[in-house]
Formats: C-alpha cells, structure tokens, sequence
C-alpha cells in the first residue's frame, strides 16, 4: 500500500507549484540545502513493456531516451543517473506493484513510461499521491491530463484523442460515409473510437459497428468475415505493435479490399513486417517518419546509428522525453528537490521535436500537429499533410485546465 497523502501536504504542494508559476526557472534561486545531496545520482525510474506484444514499443522509448541524455552528455542538470527499468508487460493487473516498487521501493526522482492506458491509470493513481515527478512518454489514458492531472504529472506523448480526432474527417474528406471500428477492449480503444467519432459523425457518418477485440488477443478471423458481410465504405481501427502487424496482414490475407484507416500505431514500427499487406493504409499521428525538418533528419540518422534500427514514433516520445528532462534538471542544476521550480520549467518548456516544436498545454499534455500518412508501396510510408495543426486535448475533467 502507499501512504495517502493529507489534505494539507497537498494543499501544500499545489500551493506551492501556483506560486512557482510566475517563477523564472533561474539558477539563482536553487536552494543552497542542494549542495550535499549532489554528488548522489539521479534515479529515474522506467516502467515500460520489454516482453509481449508491446516489447518493441519500450525498447524504442528507453534506447531513444537515453541517446537524448547521452547527447546532452549522459547527466542531468550536472548529476550522474542511475536508470531503474521494470518490465510492465503491458499488465494492468501488475501496474500497481511495478509501480510501487519504482516509486516506494527504489524513491526514484522520476518516473518515466508506460506504453498501455490501463498501466498508465494505476501509475498515475500512485505517482499522484507520492507527489512523484511523472513523465508518461506514450500511454494515451486522456484520465492521466484530464479528471487524474496534477502538477507533477506531464506526457510527451499525446492523448489517445489527439491523433484519433483527425481522422473522421479524413475518412469523410475521402467519400466514406458507413465505416466499422474495430479496436482492443480496454481505455486505449474506446477512447481511439472515441476521437474518431467525434469528427466523423457530426460530420454526416455513421458507425455501423464497433468491434471490441480483448486485449491482448489476436484472433481476427471471425471478426473480418463479419466486415467483409457488412460491407462498410471504410473500416477505422486501433491496434499496436504485434498485434497491429498481425492485424494488417490478417486483412489483407482474407481479401478484403475495404479501404483501411487507423491511428499511426497501425503501421509505425511494424511497416516493414507488414510488408504489401499495408500498401494504401493512411492514418493519422503525431509523427511521420519524412517530416522534413532538421530535428528529425539528424535523430532519425542518430538512432539508427546508436540501435541500428529505424526510428518511429515510440522512439520520438523517448527522445522527447529525454530532452524534456534534460531542460527540466538543468533549470535547477540537478535539485531534486526544488518541485516548484522543476515543475515551472517543465510548464513553460519548447521541445524542438522531430515531430515538429510542441509546447504543453496548462494540463500538461503536448500541444502538437496530427500527420496524415499513407503507405504507398511495401515499407514505404509517406507525408500528406497536416491533418490538424496545434491540436489540444480538451482535458476532460482536469482543475489545472
Ligand atoms: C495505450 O494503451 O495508450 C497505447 C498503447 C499503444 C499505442 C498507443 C496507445
């Protein structure tokens, strides 16, 4: 169990971060109680799946994290780090127990990942009351910077809203006015179906249905035979990782020549298994992987050169995530403890992303363009342009907004 946290530690702590707020995040006024514990190494906790059907998800997040901090020379804010990864895998039912074992077993300064929504919601229950800095570097859980916010709770990746909201307009832009959704059973697939129907249908479409498949499965047969009797004009879908090649190849190999629409999950970090199945995809994210700015020509050739593989979206929130904390530590040279301080830098920070520059949002969530992409040939996908421009999560539910 954790502690719970009183009412006045966290009138006390909230007051303290409104007071920051005005605050330069200047140097000058790191507290001098900081000198003896700086020899000590930050720890930064990671909680993210090495195993299961999202593995390669977090292995891109951690290596791309720490290729921004060795970039940045391997400190933050002038202190050594020691890295404490936990395995999610993707497991709900263990999240409370990982998390636990970061936050009150190994107090880590901060806390980094996860990858699944359902993870996200138990972490960011605990991070919240232990006040522990929290940087979510994928989950999309729109609780996590909507009803659960707080202010040491920040996401460099976006809300499962944000790239799902662009796409019922795409669809309808494309003459497709009946479309099946089909997506994973759990936060992260209703809140993509969610997004999508928020364009689409006041948009003059209709879902003819919604097809919920238990997470982790990937037994689609059943469900495209329905597809294929149902005869939408487009099927709009949420699938990540494994089960998104899977998926992709799936639908191809029985046939259907529906055209398919998807968050960026569909294809990111799984084109190439996919392979022709994937050819005519378009979706929509925050990433592509030729953005022609410079940020992203020389992190796409950076990651390649430190992992040997192909960069991707995950990699990007890694990154970013890195950078992010980079900035954060340097305000305040490596002070810990200094949470106002940390927190307004943080608040007030630009993170020149390969994704293009993004800001936060005062619900600590990136304020950032939506892609649209298509796969034009095997393993090729390409940019057609900005979906949506500077696309904020409405923040459902958080004070903070
Ligand atoms: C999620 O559970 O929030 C999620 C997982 C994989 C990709 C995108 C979102």
């Amino acid at each position: 169990m954790t502690k719970s946290i009183t009412s006045t530690s966290r009138r006390r702590f909230l007051g303290g971060v409104g007071a920051a707020a005005g605050v330069a995040a200047a140097t000058s006024s790191v507290p001098t109680r900081f000198a003896i514990g700086q020899q000590a190494k930050i720890k930064v906790g990671i909680l993210l799946p090495y195993t299961g059907t999202f593995a390669a998800l977090g292995h891109n997040i951690t290596d791309a994290m720490k290729l921004a901090i060795n970039q940045a020379g391997g400190k933050l804010g002038g202190r050594e780090i020691e890295y404490i990864a936990v395995d999610s895998e993707a497991d709900p039912a263990k999240a409370t127990a990982n998390t636990n074992k970061l936050v009150v077993g190994s107090k880590v300064d901060v806390i980094t990942g996860p990858v699944h929504s359902g993870v996200a919601a138990a972490m960011v229950k605990i991070t919240r009351e232990e006040e522990t800095l929290t940087v979510i570097s994928n989950a999309g859980a729109g609780a996590a910077t909507g009803e659960m916010c707080a202010p040491n709770i920040f996401r460099t990746s976006f809300t499962n809203w944000q790239p799902a909201f662009p796409c019922g307009s795409v669809v309808l832009k494309d003459g497709h006015k009946r479309v099946v959704m089909m997506y994973w059973k759990y936060a992260a697939g209703f809140e993509f179906a969610g997004g999508f129907r928020d364009s689409f249908v006041p948009g003059g479409g209709t879902v003819m249905k919604e097809i919920q498949v238990d997470f982790p499965n990937v037994e689609f047969q059943a469900h495209l035979t329905e597809i294929a009797a149902l005869k939408p004009d487009a099927v709009y879908v949420f699938f990540a990782g494994g089960g998104a090649a899977k998926f992709v190849k799936d639908y191809h190999a029985a046939g259907i020549k529906i055209p398919l629409y998807g968050s960026g999950f569909l294809t990111d970090g799984v084109l190439q298994a996919q392979d022709e199945a994937a050819v005519g995809i378009k979706t929509t994210l925050h990433y592509a992987n030729d953005l022609d700015n410079p940020a992203n020509k020389k992190f796409r050739a950076d990651f390649k050169a430190a992992t040997n593989r192909d960069a991707d979206v995950y990699a990007v929130q890694g990154y970013d995530t890195g950078t992010f904390l980079v900035q954060a530590y340097a305000a305040v040279n490596g002070d810990t403890g200094a949470k106002k301080q940390i927190i307004a830098a943080m608040e007030k920070a630009t993170i020149d992303s390969p994704r293009g520059k993004f800001t936060f949002s005062k619900a600590h969530n990136p304020i950032q363009n939506i892609y649209l992409r298509q796969v034009k040939a095997p393993g090729q996908e390409v940019f057609l342009g900005v979906a949506h421009e500077a696309l904020a999560d409405p923040a459902k539910g958080c004070k903070m907004a």
